[in-house]
């Protein structure tokens, strides 16, 4: 790209997380500062593509945002430009309105965009790049679910959440004598489960990737019982299932495009808990407490990092691709190694390892 050639376009999208921010400051600054661009920061994720809602953004105005949890342009985990319901439209009332974007994208001389987000983001900006809108990626979700990157902007704050409130939970757990049921965020992989549990030296951990038994789970808390540790704590990933069940839901988001919500599986387990043990358990679901806040150090650091690679990528135009973290470094990848598939724990991680060797179980 020319210094001082046309806008950089800037959006999130899908749900909020500390480090956005972060991300935002540093793909402006990034622009601005090496490239002599213009920024447009796109409101409300694809919403703003659509309806035409943006702002430009100046050095100044992402000045002091850096540690500032969620997203100063907003977000939504329900516009697809592709599958578009307009405002006050009946529900289940979609439209194409993807060249709408397009046309608001060139009206603001966008030559290329920025699209922060995780699966469902990456994917919508696949297919406007397939439009002819160029895009790139930077990859975020609390899930830690991105294939091709080691770690997404959010998890670290998430993680960091997940394993403060289990020290606090810890404290009852052990003046009570209970079990303390803690259900944490994930989706359908099972990485702040694991990264969260094994930080705050949880008993049990269970994760989708590893279906659970009832029996093995009661067994793990009355074994510590008799060993004169009369409390456990059962970390519960959302997505975690008994060996031959499925999944709690908890609801459906008509709109959205993974409609899926999960959640209630601490409650089953805990249920499970006290019939199996004669044990009182309490559950505690952290929910979106994981994703509020101030990103951590690590988030920030990352953010800036992978913002900026972002601009070069665009710069350098090599579109629909995705800035990435792996072995240390920052890269990038192309959306096709990304979309479509998520990154699971797998059953072999040395952390599980780890883990097992002192004294975590799995439930399995
Ligand atoms: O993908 C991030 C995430 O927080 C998941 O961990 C969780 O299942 C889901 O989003 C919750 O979505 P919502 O904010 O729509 O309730």
């Amino acid at each position: 790209m020319r210094a001082g050639a046309g806008a950089i376009g800037v959006l999130t999208g899908g749900g909020d997380c500390p480090g956005l921010n972060a991300a935002i400051r540093a793909v402006t600054k990034t622009a601005i500062t090496d490239y002599g661009m213009r920024v447009v920061g796109f409101r409300n994720g694809f919403e703003g593509l659509v309806e035409g809602e943006a702002r430009m953004l100046s050095f100044n105005d992402v000045s002091g945002i850096l540690t500032l949890g969620g997203t100063i342009l907003g977000t939504t985990n329900r516009a697809d430009p592709f599958r578009y319901r307009r405002r006050g439209a009946p529900a289940g009332a979609f439209e194409d309105l993807s060249g709408r974007a397009l046309l608001n994208a060139r009206r603001r001389g966008i030559c290329a965009l920025v699209c922060i987000g995780g699966d469902g983001t990456l994917a919508i900006a696949g297919r406007l790049g397939g439009k002819g809108l160029p895009c790139v990626g930077v990859p975020k979700t609390i899930d830690n679910d991105l294939p091709e990157t080691e770690v997404s902007i959010g998890f670290h704050s998430a993680v960091t959440v997940v394993a403060e409130a289990i020290d606090r939970l810890h404290t009852t757990a052990e003046s009570h004598h209970r079990v303390m049921v803690i259900e944490v965020m994930g989706r359908y992989a099972g990485w702040i489960a694991l990264c969260g549990g094994v930080a705050g030296g949880g008993d049990v951990i269970l994760l989708p990737e590893i279906p659970y038994r009832m029996d093995v789970v009661c067994d793990v808390v009355r074994r510590r019982f008799r060993r004169g540790r009369r409390f456990s704590i059962v970390v519960v990933a959302e997505g975690a299932h008994p060996k031959g069940g499925g999944m709690v839901v908890d609801r459906t988001v008509a709109d959205s495009p993974d409609p899926v919500r999960l959640g209630g599986i601490g409650k089953a387990v805990a249920a499970g808990i006290e019939e199996g043990t004669g044990l009182e358990a309490r559950v505690t679901v952290l929910g979106h407490l994981q994703r509020g806040g101030t990103p951590t150090p690590v988030d920030r650091l990352l953010a800036t990092r992978l913002g900026e690679e972002a601009v070069r990528l665009a710069a350098a135009g090599r579109f629909n691709r995705m800035a990435a973290y792996r072995n240390g470094t920052v890269t990038s990848s192309p959306f096709n190694r990304v979309l479509g598939r998520i990154r699971k724990v797998p059953r072999r991680s040395p952390l599980i390892r780890a883990a097992r060797s002192v004294g975590t179980s799995f439930g399995a």
